[in-house]
């Protein structure tokens, strides 16, 4: 287990964090997976209404299963653990009295609650899901840097069937799964980071 004292800041795990698609079969405690997710449960998002979910697949029959359904893309077999990052834009929705912040009197938590769901109101489900499958990006960002600070490492993956995925792990019909990230302690070095440069990215205006 991770202490706090142990823990990668976030410029080294950034630095040092680089794709992994080999890793020993250990499993990972559940204290250090518990403490990793519990960084990236902080994310932010808009309204603030959190809807990224996680299924942590470690039974290596499912594993095997979810294997097949990511094209058999080796990290998936390799890691003791595939953590399927969802979206649930149902359940957020429906469950809006959890996120929308205990501070508020009653009438600011009605008031944000009909301003939440009255912006999504002309959107097809579609759409709505689109928009939740990003939010849930911002917590994949976190949990590949808390893995890496946890002295983990990570491959994330678009490339899966997600309806696979889906009926695999009895997702609701509505989910979106933005990503499968494969975890543990690392057996390759990766590639050095190749990234635009600073100035190519970013101006003053
Ligand atoms: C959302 C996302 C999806 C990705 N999907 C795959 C994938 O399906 N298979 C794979 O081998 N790598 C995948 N990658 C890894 C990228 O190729 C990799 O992050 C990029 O080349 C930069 O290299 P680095 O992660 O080693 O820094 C994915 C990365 C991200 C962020």
């Amino acid at each position: 287990m991770s202490t706090t004292t142990d823990l990668l800041n976030v410029r080294d795990a950034a630095v040092q964090r680089r794709s992994i698609r080999a890793f020993e079969p250990l499993p990972i405690p559940r204290e250090d997976l518990d403490g990793i997710l519990d960084v990236v449960r902080l994310a932010p998002s808009a309204f603030n209404v959190q809807p990224w979910r996680f299924v942590i697949v470690e039974a290596p029959e499912l594993k095997a299963q979810l294997a097949a359904a990511a094209f058999n893309q080796r990290q998936v077999h390799s890691a003791p653990a595939v953590i399927v990052l969802y979206s649930d834009m149902q359940d957020a929705l429906a469950t809006l009295d959890e996120t929308i912040h205990p501070g508020m009197n009653a009438v600011q938590r009605a008031t944000t609650r009909q301003t939440i769901l009255r912006s999504f109101q002309a959107q097809s489900p579609d759409e709505r899901e689109a928009w939740g499958a990003a939010q849930a990006h911002i917590a994949l960002g976190y949990l590949l840097l808390a893995a890496e600070a946890h002295g983990y490492q990570t491959s994330p993956m678009a490339g899966f069937d997600a309806e696979a995925v889906k009926r695999l792990l009895n997702l609701p019909e509505n989910a979106r799964v933005p990503a499968l990230v494969a975890i543990g302690r690392g057996t390759e070095e990766g590639f050095p980071h190749h990234r635009h440069a600073l100035e190519r990215i970013a101006r003053a205006a």
